[in-house]
């Protein structure tokens, strides 16, 4: 059974990609990952705010300590450049160990709000040796002020592809405005490929102390619906590759992806919530599936109910949305 598929133009020995999390912040959890069959992983994102507030308080840190006078502005250009640097290095450090230990395609990770300073740490991490970036841009769609999303991502994406020749995705979330529209844009400006979609935090609130509160940190096995709806819409429109991610809990979720026309899954909460050996499980189902219904490759069913080879493509469409509403009295 073949269970290779491209994405990012990368070969994977199949579709399963551990999306970036908790999981895949250190080698020795990296590496039990691939034991259990991942085809890739998406390390812990490095954030923007991160490097950035890390970068503030060591140098709050060294002006009390008196290393360093506000009037030394050269030292204090050094000091800035040296911190962030050290920092990056850890993230460099696990990229470096991860590529030595195991032979899986390492997608490095950052979560960014903005194309300012960070842009440059995307060649140091290519030069680590990760295989991919994985941009997941965070632009807050509950902001009051008037910002063109679309265009910031795109001036990201262009910074971004200036520093580096590996692949770059972009992990988005579901909040457009006219999403088809920005999917397709966004897949003509070089990028290799689209993460569809990121989960959003979900905050709830507590009845009992009227307080709000966290809430729920995983998804539910039928959020996958969202993005394979988009991606039976767009697979055959976009020009790059698509994982569909978000709910994918179960080997079902994964068949419907491929067949809406995903290249790859990304998952998490199914395997914080049912542990990583849970991938053994979703590749055996997969395989059992190909099977039964004599598919030798991922390739001979890859997009085959995408909505340009389904006979009913409306079903993705609102109108069959108003069709299932009127039929309900
Ligand atoms: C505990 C946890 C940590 C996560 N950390 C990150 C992160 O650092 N960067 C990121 O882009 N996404 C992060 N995510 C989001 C996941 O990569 C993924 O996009 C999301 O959970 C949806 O997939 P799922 O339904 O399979 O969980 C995290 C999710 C969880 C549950």
């Amino acid at each position: 059974m073949d269970l290779t598929t491209k994405y990012l133009g990368l070969t994977l020995k199949n579709p399963i990609v551990v999306g970036s999390c908790g999981l895949t912040s250190s080698v020795s959890e990296i590496k039990k990952l691939e034991k259990q069959g991942a085809a890739a992983v998406v390390l812990k994102s490095i954030f923007e705010e991160e490097i950035l507030m890390d970068v503030e308080n060591q140098l709050r840190e060294a002006r009390e300590n008196g290393f360093i006078y506000d009037k030394y502005s050269e030292t204090l250009d050094y000091i800035d450049v040296h911190v962030k640097e050290d920092h990056l290095d850890e993230y460099i450090q696990l990229i470096k160990a991860a590529k030595k230990e195991v032979l899986i395609p390492i997608i490095a990770s950052i979560n960014c709000v903005s194309s300012s300073v960070w842009t440059h740490f995307a060649s140091h991490i290519e030069e680590a040796g990760a295989d991919g970036l994985e941009l997941n841009i965070s632009l807050n769609p509950s902001d009051l002020v008037t910002r063109d999303f679309e265009q910031s991502i795109k001036v990201i994406i262009h910074k971004v592809l200036a520093q580096v020749t590996v692949p770059v995705t972009i992990k988005l979330n579901n909040s457009f405005t006219h999403m088809a529209k920005t999917i397709l844009d966004l897949s003509q400006t070089g990028i290799s490929g689209l993460v569809l979609f990121n989960r959003a935090y979900m905050p709830d609130i507590d009845i009992n102390t009227m307080e709000a509160v966290q809430g729920k940190s995983f998804s539910s096995p039928n959020d996958f619906v969202e993005s394979m709806r988009w991606i039976a819409l767009l697979s055959d429109k976009v020009n790059c590759s698509l994982a569909a991610a978000k709910g994918i809990h179960t080997h079902e979720a994964i068949i419907k992806q491929i067949l809406a026309g995903a290249d790859a899954v990304q998952i998490v909460s199914v395997l914080y919530e049912n542990g990583i050996e849970s991938i053994n499980g979703l590749l055996s189902g997969l395989e059992k599936w190909m099977q039964e219904k004599g598919f030798s490759s991922l390739e001979k069913f890859k997009g085959k109910a995408s909505s340009k080879n389904v006979g009913n493509p409306a079903v993705f469409e609102r109108i069959q949305f108003m069709k299932y509403f009127s039929g309900i009295h």
